[in-house]
């Protein structure tokens, strides 16, 4: 058999609540054209983010029965703990409420003012939570990334040269660590490759410098080295994620992503002297160690959560389904970041709306115009994120895992080729209130 099938069936439902295109002006309009600012109840279907919006499965609402919510030494920190020993050999597990809470603690303990911290592409939360130590977050993307319509099958890397130069610059004492981000979710939801992981962790075992990977779409990007990476195409795709694991110091992970959790990230390390001072601050702002600002239910659903993303089957409809999204529109004239990502499609909104200058925000735009045609909701990663670190004005369209059916990816697909049809009519934003940092999630905006 061909088709390849969602590999789960449906228990409980919730419904989509329809509004008109009227409503949704209005809806609009009191938002100030920020899509975050609308209500869930007048949204049709959701692809604003994949974290914390996967539909759980009936192991991990049942292992959330078990959830033992002792302050101290709950029995599911263990069951959690010798999870992600088990997928990752790292020495310290600390859970923590979600994955910026561990990049929070992790900055805090390796960064100080003037120290520079380079990624492939740093996340929108990542960056600021580096910069807000005084440090300098850099992105050392790969060269063929920066044209959104080269084939590339792991476009997602770091520029290995590239870095070497940054360490000759600075000196390895002003780079505290690297980092890695898999899948990289700014750059197009692409992944890295197994020799790029090496090749990276080579350069930081060489100049003594941390290695942690940012590994909230692990499973994902085990599945693109499988598919794609030469020698890979036998091995399971935890013998994958375990040797992917194997190149890092430590990592930071957002359980709401590769986990099908709602709620929940970690921070790992093998270095014990920094765990005890991870722990230090943990226990200030997030709780004690065992829990670490989670209910011990909730840590029951992530260490099942890491089990079940490992399915070859899932794993394979999930990459088909992305990659379904993004052929139907693009085979159709509307350009995306190609090749299709693992978790999101990404439209260049730049080159799809040429007329919309970078300032005027063309993929904020086309978010609003997807919003008042059908009432979906996705999400601008471009200037308005970004600002002048933005390399790409698109647009993402990212899926939320086991949530959707094939029949509202095609609603998605409709909705898209309609307004392209049309596309010169949309016209460009100006901000008209922001504050200091991630201005994105509040600021509003007013139309050209
Ligand atoms: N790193 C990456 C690569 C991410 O994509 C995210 C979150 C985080 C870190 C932070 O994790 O949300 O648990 O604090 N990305 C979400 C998104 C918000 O929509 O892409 P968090």
């Amino acid at each position: 058999m061909q088709t390849i099938i969602e590999p789960f069936r449906i228990k409980s439902v919730e419904p989509l609540r329809k509004t008109t295109p009227g409503e949704r002006a209005a809806f609009l309009e009191k938002a100030g054209y920020n899509l975050f600012l609308i209500d869930a109840d007048n949204i049709l279907i959701d692809l604003l983010t994949d974290s914390g919006t996967s539909a759980m499965s009936t192991e991990q609402w049942a292992a959330m029965m078990r959830g033992d919510e002792s302050y101290a030494g709950s029995r599911s920190y263990f069951r959690l703990k010798t999870a992600v020993e088990d997928l990752t050999a790292f020495r310290h597990v600390i859970p923590t409420h979600q994955g910026r809470a561990a990049e929070r603690i992790l900055f805090t303990c390796l960064c100080k003012p003037g120290d520079v911290v380079p990624n492939n592409t740093h996340f929108d939360t990542t960056r600021a939570n580096v910069e807000f130590t005084g440090a300098k977050a850099l992105d050392l993307p790969l060269a063929e990334s920066a044209d959104t319509q080269s084939q590339g099958p792991f476009k997602g890397g770091m520029d290995v040269d590239a870095l070497e130069r940054l360490i000759a610059e600075h000196g390895r004492e002003r780079i505290p660590l690297i980092m890695l981000t898999v899948t990289n979710n700014s750059g197009g939801g692409q992944p890295v490759s197994m020799a790029n992981i090496e090749a990276v962790s080579a350069v930081a075992r060489r100049h003594q410098i941390p290695f942690y990977l940012d590994c909230c779409r692990f499973a994902e990007n085990a599945w693109f080295i499988r598919e794609r990476e030469p020698g890979y195409q036998n091995w399971s795709p935890k013998r994958i994620a375990r040797r992917m694991f194997s190149f890092a110091d430590g990592c930071t992970f957002s359980a709401k992503k590769d986990a099908f959790a709602n709620i929940g990230g970690l921070l790992c390390t093998n270095d014990p002297a920094l765990a005890q001072q991870e722990k230090n601050l943990l226990i200030l702002t997030e709780g004690f160690p065992t829990y670490g600002g989670l209910a011990g239910r909730d840590l029951e659903a992530i260490a099942i959560g890491l089990e079940e993303i490992l399915d070859p089957d899932y794993l394979e409809y999930r990459i088909a389904s992305t990659r379904y999204l993004g052929r139907h529109i693009a085979d159709h004239g509307v350009p995306i970041v190609e090749p299709p990502g693992g978790h999101a499609i990404y439209i260049d909104a730049g080159r799809f709306l040429p007329h919309i200058p970078k300032h005027e925000f063309p993929a904020q735009s086309l978010a609003v115009e997807l919003y008042r045609h059908a009432g979906i909701r996705s999400v601008e990663i471009g200037s308005v994120m970004f600002g002048e670190h933005a390399r790409n004005e698109l647009l993402r369209l990212a899926i939320p895992r086991r949530v959707y059916t094939q029949s509202h990816i095609d609603y998605v697909v409709e909705a898209i080729l309609e307004i392209e049809a049309r596309k010169s009519e949309l016209r460009g934003y100006v901000i008209t209130e922001q504050p200091e940092f991630l201005r994105h999630f509040s600021c509003r905006f007013r139309p050209l």
